[in-house]
């Protein structure tokens, strides 16, 4: 670090004198950086101004996909993932484009059948993907032998990941030590990775300990190291630098309106800490500003709104204690809030370490943050003093049959045991690698959504999100209408608003007298709390969205289901979008225990049921949960269809 070159030469474009060895850089602003802040809402005309001055940047690579990308584009923006990677190629034509593989999971939260993770693989190459930085929750890497051989095949730069988790607050004792990590990246080699990338989601890695990491690397593999740390804890910038000393190869950041925070550390600061030292970026400062100039005026601003504000510092310190990633934070507390019980936040982080160890210390990181975040918080909710893991989703049953792969250490055997309690895969867990239990899937998806899925690309996004998929593609080919909701904002509605905020801060927003249109019989009274003021306001729903209705007695319950009658008044009601007629015979009700979107309906109207059998199956927070019938009966209403969104207490079916 001390070969400096003469100040005198020194300039901020490009002009000035190279560097021996440039540390190479990978922007993920149009990815994790969104994802980061932004709740993944980045749309691609927002990344088409600042597109081909990136590209005249001399990035490594730029990251575009993958992660949550794929899921929030179809699902929240009404956008075709592939249509991004084609429209941007058009853009950044020099720079490569590197994606984030969650390997066997593919862009979802399961292992796929290996013809889904061939078939994914190969359109992502064909549609432009470069760059498959691949990961495995587990580190497992029998889940990267499918998804290897076909990046291999389309001629792509495969770069392995290790999550970088701990055992202890620092690198070091029990499972997750030095030799855990030189180990990993000797298989990673072996398996022909092109780079091999420390994954930091947490930003746990401290700056000593990055440098004895990536020194210890250098020496056991020949592959470029690469690090990608989060700026959650706030120690990056300083690992980021650690590591450059130590001869990290490549390190990731963002453009600086998409940098701090859970995001990453900003590049700007680092290009001009190396200045003229031997590991110089050579990046053109005025460049990078320029781009910013663009990112701040005319693009942020349409995004301010979804940026957690709710605190003033940018360094989250939970996750030095508990080892959280910030994404994982963030969701834990919405779905606590969700569920009106933001006050069990303490207990949560109590129990979230207990599972994370029964679970069998797994790294915490998508999908198993997910799906150790909501069974924590299910275990919060739900257990009792005398029954601990009383409802399991789907997910950790999938976890103890082996379905994720092998965990760090075992999986707690007692809770292993009643998760697989009439499991419907068997009740003793695999050892093998787990796709090998995987039926095949895409014909059975080509066979369900028929015409539908016009080409291959359709297929493959329905195979991977059959719900939230189909009704993209109805939007798409115009068979069902856009909900606003997924249309874009444009700056001169976030001007209006911001008028609006300026004038109300002034106090001179007066009320305007307007002639009140009669109230309906939908109208509804909501108390709503400024700064201890209260007001009561009056809500009337207008055009002819259904609400739904939720009898008076059941709504505050938390169980799974509740005997009442269900003839009572509607009352309270929710205002969860597109539900058929509520049924209103007696019978005993399954009710939501928590928020979320329907998957499927097990049994139908009809249909005779005996307690404890799955009815239905209910998606929150992305786990699924089976929820089963809380008595012996006839399903005499199903008040909802797969993709409708369901508040917490709504009667999901009445069994008579
Ligand atoms: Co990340």
């Amino acid at each position: 670090m001390s070969d400096q070159v003469k100040m005198t030469a020194l300039k901020y474009d490009s002009t000035r004198p190279k560097a021996k060895n440039p540390i190479k850089i990978m922007d993920l602003s149009l990815r994790d950086g969104h994802q980061s802040l932004f709740a993944t809402r980045g749309r691609t005309e927002d990344m088409i101004p600042v597109a081909e001055m990136m590209d005249d940047i001399g990035f490594w690579a730029i990251e575009t996909w993958g992660g949550a990308t794929f899921d929030t584009m179809h699902r929240f923006l009404n956008e075709d993932p592939w249509e991004r990677l084609r429209t941007l190629k058009r853009y950044i034509k020099k720079t490569p484009f590197s994606m984030l593989l969650r390997a066997q999971n593919l862009v979802g939260y399961r292992n796929y059948a290996d013809d889904l993770a061939f078939a994914f693989v190969d359109r992502a190459a064909e549609n432009g993907m470069d760059v498959f930085r691949t990961f495995d929750a587990l580190n497992d890497y029998r889940n990267f032998e499918t998804v290897v051989k076909q990046i291999k095949k389309s001629g792509k730069h495969f770069q392995g990941c290790i999550c970088y988790t701990l055992t202890e607050p620092r690198l070091g004792g029990e499972v997750y030590n030095l030799d855990y990590y030189i180990k990993k990246a000797k298989d990673l080699e072996s398996m022909g990775a092109d780079s091999i990338c420390i994954k930091d989601m947490a930003g746990l890695i401290a700056p000593y300990d990055a440098y004895a990491l990536v020194k210890a690397l250098k020496e056991a593999v020949k592959a470029p190291i690469h690090l990608h740390s989060h700026f959650t804890s706030g120690m990056s910038p300083m690992s980021h630098l650690k590591a450059i000393e130590a001869g990290v190869d490549i390190i990731d950041t963002c453009m600086t309106p998409y940098a701090y925070r859970t995001s990453h550390a900003a590049l700007e600061p680092l290009v001009m800490a190396l200045l003229g030292t031997n590991r110089d970026t050579g990046f053109d400062i005025k460049k990078l500003a320029a781009i910013n100039e663009i990112l701040e005026k005319e693009i942020l601003p349409k995004y301010k709104h979804l940026l957690d504000d709710s605190k003033v510092s940018i360094i989250d310190i939970n996750v030095l204690l508990h080892q959280t990633p910030g994404g994982m934070l963030s969701n834990l507390v919405n779905q606590l809030r969700e569920m009106d019980a933001l006050d069990k936040i303490d207990e949560v982080y109590k129990e979230l370490p207990r599972v994370r160890k029964d679970l069998g210390q797994i790294p915490l990181v998508t999908p198993t943050s997910q799906i150790v975040g909501v069974q924590t918080v299910n275990n919060v909710l739900h257990d009792t003093p005398d029954e601990r893991y009383k409802m399991i989703t789907g997910q950790v049953k999938d976890l103890c049959f082996g379905l994720y792969g092998k965990t760090a250490v075992p999986i707690n055997a007692e809770l292993q045991k009643k998760a697989l309690k009439g499991y419907p895969r068997g009740e003793t867990p695999i050892t093998c690698r787990p796709a090998e239990v995987l039926a095949p899937e895409l014909e059975k998806a080509k066979a369900e959504i028929g015409d539908l899925a016009v080409d291959f690309d359709d297929l493959i996004l329905y195979a991977i999100y059959p719900v939230t998929g189909k009704k993209f593609l109805e939007w798409k080919y115009g068979k069902a209408e856009v909900p606003a909701s997924v249309k874009p904002i444009t700056m001169e509605e976030v001007k209006r608003k911001d008028e609006i905020i300026k004038k109300a801060k002034a106090g001179l927003l007066v009320e305007k007298k307007t002639t009140a249109p009669p109230k309906s019989d939908r109208v509804r009274t909501f108390n709503v709390f400024v700064d201890n003021e209260h007001f009561s306001v009056d809500v009337d729903p207008t055009g002819d969205a259904p609400v739904v209705s939720v009898p008076k007695a059941a709504a505050p319950v938390a169980a799974a289901a509740v005997a009442a009658p269900a003839a009572a008044a509607p009352s309270a009601a929710v205002a969860a979008p597109a539900a058929p007629a509520v049924h209103t015979g007696p019978g005993t009700l399954l009710l939501a225990p928590m928020p979320g979107m329907i998957v499927k309906y097990e049994k139908n109207i009809g249909d005779k049921v005996s307690k404890g059998d799955t009815i239905v199956v209910l998606e929150a927070m992305k786990m699924e949960n089976a929820l089963s019938a809380p008595c012996d009966g006839t399903i005499q209403a199903t008040n909802f269809k797969s993709g409708d969104n369901v508040a917490k207490g709504a009667a999901l079916c009445v069994i008579g």
